[in-house]
């Protein structure tokens, strides 16, 4: 079932989202859902406060890009009760978007590598540097747990570039091409 996407303004996308339960109700539905939602949107990433749940429940898929990069085929993870317990000093920038700010792409500095420990959709722990372009793809869907999201980590110049287009979008002015949940 393809889930409505929340946009910037909704405030589920600011709250800090919980750990569950690993007999949280329908979970392996919400996973198969979240990642359906995320095929039909054209992104790499969900997290669970894009659709409207404020819990820590994050599904990437890279398969999508593996055209392009074919050591992503199969690339499909799901990463329940995530969190970021270190990062590397070394850090880079790269463009980003988000499928709940249509239509803005900015770049980003993050670090390069980040330790995560989640549980994966079978619930085995695991705890793991990640690098490269996975290790961009977790921290943009992770900061999403902490009611953060990209846009917050720009310049106040580019801030004030977007700001206008941010305040729109609030408003409910925004374009995509995905169901959205409408923001007023
Ligand atoms: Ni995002």
């Amino acid at each position: 079932m393809i889930l409505p996407m929340y946009i910037f303004g909704q405030p589920v996308l600011r709250k800090v989202a919980e750990d569950i339960p690993t007999d949280y109700p329908n979970l392996k539905e919400l996973i198969d859902n979240m990642f359906e939602t995320l095929r039909k949107a054209e992104g790499v990433g969900l997290a669970a406060p894009q659709v409207g749940l404020p819990i820590r429940v994050v599904v990437i898929d890279l398969d999508c890009i593996s055209e392009d990069e074919p050591q992503f085929k199969g690339y499909f993870k799901a990463f329940i009760n995530g969190h970021i317990i270190e990062e590397s000093e070394e850090q880079s920038d790269f463009e980003e978007g988000c499928l709940s700010v249509p239509g803005i792409h900015e770049k980003v500095r993050r670090p390069e590598k980040v330790r995560i420990q989640y549980l994966d959709a079978d619930l085995q722990a695991h705890d793991e540097w990640v690098d490269g372009f996975v290790a961009r793809v977790i921290q943009h869907e992770f900061d999403h747990l902490e009611g953060k999201m990209f846009v917050d980590h720009l310049t106040p110049f580019r801030k004030q570039i977007i700001k206008k287009k941010l305040l729109a979008m609030t408003k409910g002015k925004y374009q995509c091409s995905y169901k959205t949940k409408a923001n007023h």
